[in-house]
């Protein structure tokens, strides 16, 4: 047996990993052990050194559960989730873009009626959202489904209140011409959770660890592409250094302060509200084939 070292090892590391039958995972298994050795060549990592990335990825996985995703903060604040989101959602031009999903979304949001309120008592400057959702030549896509998840007013998320009933989530659904009206309050912004390993991290270094205020979307109908993608608010001022490098221009959107007085959808609040106008466009499935031959 040779006494391999350097490259010599990685090529024969590599050899003995062609033997997987499944064409894909050998690709990514060889990808990953030439990158990783070429990484761990270039720190030059102490033993010591090399232990604490292990309990660094140890405690990431201790700190994940059913509505904690340590993980997904960790690809979002390296920028992984943005570049796998980039190579598998680059739509048309003229179509709503993607952006992060995070790691705050929890599946069966409570359905909430058009015009109706998904705040439920949160604190909050209360917030109109209105608009339509369309295909690429305009055509209204009614019974849309739209999955909205957002913090409150005080920037907290459902998985930091930890409440029995749903925060700050709900499900809409778009009428016959493709409008929808949501109440809501205001999302202020935030930082990321700070009290687990990628917050440790951040503290040893001078990067902003704050989100600017933000509205998610998850929005699907038949015959459309999915997309997730949020509303940023215009002027908020992380809005250019966003951690998680979400932000894409077309969703930066005016929240316009309204005196009290009658809302979109209809009814009287008696306190200053916002208002936000935007049209989501949706690409078709076909066009998608279309654009690709
Ligand atoms: C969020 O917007 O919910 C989020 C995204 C990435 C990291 C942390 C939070
Ligand atoms: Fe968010």
């Amino acid at each position: 047996m040779a006494l391999e070292t350097g490259a010599e090892f990685t090529k024969s590391v590599l050899k003995r990993w062609e033997d997987i039958p499944d064409p894909r995972l050998r690709e990514v298994m060889q990808s990953a052990i030439k990158h990783l050795h070429a990484f761990v060549s270039d720190v030059k990592p102490t033993g010591a050194e090399w232990f604490k990335a292990i309990q660094f990825l140890t405690a990431i996985g201790h700190k994940c559960d059913d509505k904690r995703q340590e993980f997904i903060l960790a690809s979002d604040v390296m920028g992984v989730s943005m570049l796998v989101d980039d190579i598998n959602n680059r739509r048309v031009a003229g179509a709503t873009p993607s952006t992060v999903e995070g790691p705050f979304h929890i599946p069966n949001a409570p359905e909430v009626a058009d015009g109706g309120d998904m705040a439920k008592g949160a604190p909050g400057i209360p917030c109109f959202v209105t608009g339509k959702v369309r295909g690429l030549s305009g055509e209204p896509v009614g019974g849309a489904v739209l999955d909205l998840w957002q913090t409150d007013g005080e920037g907290l998320y459902e998985e930091q209140r930890r409440t029995a009933e749903p925060w700050m989530r709900g499900v809409y659904r778009t009428r016959p011409d493709g409008s929808y009206t949501i109440r809501t309050v205001a999302p202020i912004s935030y930082t990321i959770p700070m009290d687990g390993p990628i917050g440790e991290f951040f503290s040893r270094t001078t990067m902003s660890h704050m989100r600017p205020a933000h509205i998610h979307f998850a929005i699907s109908a038949p015959g459309y592409h999915e997309v997730i993608t949020h509303l940023f608010q215009k002027g908020d001022e992380y809005i250019d250094n966003d951690v998680v490098y979400g932000v894409k221009a077309p969703l930066v959107v005016e929240f316009v302060k309204r005196p009290p007085g009658k809302a979109p959808n209809g009814e009287m609040v008696d306190t200053p509200f916002y208002e936000v106008k935007y049209d989501f466009v949706l690409e078709q499935k076909q066009a998608a084939l279309a654009a690709a031959e």
